[in-house]
């Protein structure tokens, strides 16, 4: 077995099965930008990502990813049930986002969490060379820190939530609370996407393990293990690159074009979840159309609803409950060639994506509760021209830093409409002035200086990116 001295450590692994022309299957980078951003910034370390290949069959050998082996973690259908839609999916997810739906409880599932998690464990110590950094992401791994420290005590380990971490009254209803927390604490290091999440994880530590700990710092027996904010980010010169190809110009145009050249064209694009706001955007827009306030003529709403997680009790009534809102919504308001809204459930490529965000006069972001929310930084990144309104929902982890989006509450009915109103007449002068100030800020903070200031901060002593050959 090979060994790597950097370990990326994910549920899943970031690229996509597709079929190619000749029938075959392949495998290509899936979006996300993490793989490019360790690829430019230590190009020259040997590194491995850890994760899951989708599917239930035995773990396939993949080829390196833009020099990144790929080492493949298998789940048989059970774990895919009990640890992927289950535990992580049914439980954690939803109690993680303001419990917005029920999260459920079962001690069946917990045993498949720990069972995947320990699996996920031992294939890292297996690939990591002797002093590796290992950075172990999102909530379907919160065991592997403190299960990896067991077995390979020379390792240095960090730990990434992408997803918000919640107040304690919320975290407190999980019946294994204490065992997830010690998990954690098997990192040296624990990052979050705001600070707010990493007070509560301190909180939560104090009163359930009841050590020392401080919004910085927590005292694990003879370690301190540290905590901190690390937003996440984009790959952002790239989806600017990509905007600005004349390709994709021209796709823009003729997507205006077939969507009937309105004068103004919102847009939303979501996985089909219950924490992205969906149900109530429609809402607020049909109320709109219902009171005269827009006219479908003049403006259209693409909404774009990728199905995700679609064995989920939840995730199938939610998609029920969309479809039948956007059918009542045409049948209503649309006329023969004019839908009110375009609904559109298919997976893009890169290219049509920007073109979508090229042609979005206003992109409404509107989730209850979002970890980041990287379609709005994505939306920024394409509009070079420093054009377009973003109507994003104070309750994403991206209102932090694009403070000068127009925000608002999507729990507020009449907000959201106002909102969406008052970002479909804002002038352009102050659409160009918020839209600079947030695409110089993505300039700067993107996924490369993420990944640089999450793997220093692990490095308290400094040595760690210079051993493991960061270009500056
Ligand atoms: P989440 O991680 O909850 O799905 P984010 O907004 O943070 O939400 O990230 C979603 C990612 O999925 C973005 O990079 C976005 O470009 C991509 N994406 C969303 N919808 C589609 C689609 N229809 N086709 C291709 N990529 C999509
Ligand atoms: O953002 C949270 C997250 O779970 C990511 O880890 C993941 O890439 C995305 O949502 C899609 O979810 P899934 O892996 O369940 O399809």
């Amino acid at each position: 077995m090979r060994q790597s001295s950097l370990v990326v450590v994910a549920n899943r692994l970031p690229i996509d099965d597709s079929v190619a022309p000749d029938g075959a299957c392949e495998w290509r980078r899936s979006p996300g930008g993490l793989v490019s951003a360790l690829h430019t910034l230590l190009s020259h370390t040997p590194t491995t990502w850890v994760g899951w290949a989708g599917g239930t069959g035995p773990a396939p050998a993949l080829a390196d990813v833009d020099g990144v082996r790929m080492q493949s973690v298998p789940l048989n259908a059970e774990d895919l049930r009990d640890h992927y839609e289950g535990f992580s999916n049914a439980t954690l997810w939803p109690l993680y986002h303001d419990s917005v739906e029920q999260p459920e409880y079962h001690r069946r599932w917990w045993e498949a969490y720990q069972r995947v998690n320990q699996r996920f464990a031992e294939a890292i110590a297996e690939v990591a060379e002797h002093g590796a950094v290992v950075w172990v992401q999102d909530y379907h791994l919160h065991l592997v820190p403190g299960l990896l420290r067991e077995l390979r005590p020379d390792l240095h380990i960090g730990f990434f939530l992408h997803v918000p971490f919640p107040p304690p009254e919320l975290f407190m209803q999980l019946p294994r609370r204490a065992e997830l927390l010690r998990g954690m604490l098997g990192a040296d290091l624990v990052g979050f996407q705001r600070a707010q999440a990493a007070h509560n994880f301190a909180q939560l530590v104090a009163k359930v393990l009841d050590l020392p700990a401080t919004d910085r710092r927590i005292a694990v027996d003879d370690r301190v293990v540290r905590i901190g904010a690390f937003p996440v980010s984009i790959d952002t010169a790239e989806m600017a690159a990509l905007a600005a190809r004349p390709d994709v110009a021209d796709r823009a145009r003729r997507l205006r074009h077939d969507l009937g050249s309105p004068d103004q064209v919102i847009l939303s694009v979501d996985r089909m979840d219950y924490t992205k706001g969906i149900e109530q955007r429609l809402k607020a827009y049909s109320e709109l159309l219902a009171g005269g306030h827009v006219k479908v003529r003049d403006t259209v709403l693409v909404q774009v609803a990728v199905p995700s997680r679609e064995r989920v009790g939840q995730y199938q009534i939610l998609r029920e409950r969309v479809e039948r809102e956007v059918g009542r919504i045409n049948g209503e308001f649309g006329r023969v060639g004019e839908p009110a809204i375009h609904y559109l459930t298919q997976p893009f490529d890169r290219a049509e994506l920007a073109a979508l965000y090229r042609v979005a006069d206003v992109m409404a972001v509107t989730p209850l509760r979002d970890g980041m929310n990287l379609v709005a930084k994505e939306y920024v990144a394409a509009r070079v021209d420093d054009t377009g309104a973003l109507l994003l929902s104070e309750f994403a982890g991206a209102a932090a830093e694009l403070s000068q989006a127009y925000l608002v509450n999507p729990h507020d009915l009449e907000g959201l409409k106002q909102g969406l109103l008052t970002a479909l007449r804002a002038g352009p002068d102050d659409v160009g002035a918020r839209m600079r100030a947030m695409r110089a800020h993505l300039h700067e903070h993107d996924i490369r200086a993420w990944a640089r200031s999450y793997l220093s901060a692990l490095d308290e002593s400094g040595s760690l990116l210079h051993r493991l050959g960061a270009t500056t």
